[in-house]
């Protein structure tokens, strides 16, 4: 299957919070492609592979970053795609360093930022498929089950 989702992170140290994203998209059946890619430690190959993920067949991409996080930023200034971004939790900030350079984005650029760390790497993964369904019935029933099994898991939940 070709790859419909691009997932990119700032460093290998983000795949603990960013295998959830992962995770989720393959639950709901969407090809993704995953990969470290640094906006400071590989600038090179960040424009490379941002300024290809269009003409690659991506549909959307997913930026995670920590600290001066701007990898969503520049991600989103090389590709005419969707760019979601997921603020990684600091050890100096908690992540508010990252959510902040994220979301500040000068108009024109925009990046879609999301919750940090495990929630928004889950949720970004959601709404990567949300805009998928848009064209693709099947990304559709992914996302339409996946939204009816929670509401059953959590209305069914039996307290002690
Ligand atoms: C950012 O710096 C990465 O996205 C990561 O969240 C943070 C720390 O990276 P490491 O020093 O753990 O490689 O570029």
């Amino acid at each position: 299957m070709k790859p419909l989702v691009g997932i990119i992170m700032g460093s290998s140290s983000d795949w603990e919070t960013m295998q959830h994203c992962a995770q989720t998209l393959e639950q709901l059946g969407v090809a993704i492609e995953k990969r470290v890619i640094s906006a400071h430690r590989t600038p090179q190959l960040a424009f490379e592979w941002c300024s290809s993920a269009e003409a690659r067949g991506l549909k959307v991409v997913i930026a995670a970053a920590g600290g001066a996080a701007h990898l969503a930023g520049v991600a989103a200034a090389l590709t005419p795609l969707p760019v979601l971004g997921v603020p990684m939790e600091s050890a100096a900030l908690k992540g508010l360093d990252s959510l902040l350079s994220m979301v500040q984005m000068p108009g024109g650029i925009p990046v879609a930022t999301f919750a940090i760390g495990k929630p928004g790497a889950i949720n970004a993964a959601l709404f990567a498929a949300a805009i998928l369904a848009l064209n693709d019935p099947k990304a559709k029933q992914a996302v339409d089950n996946f939204r009816a099994a929670q509401s059953k898991k959590v209305a069914e939940t039996k307290l002690p």
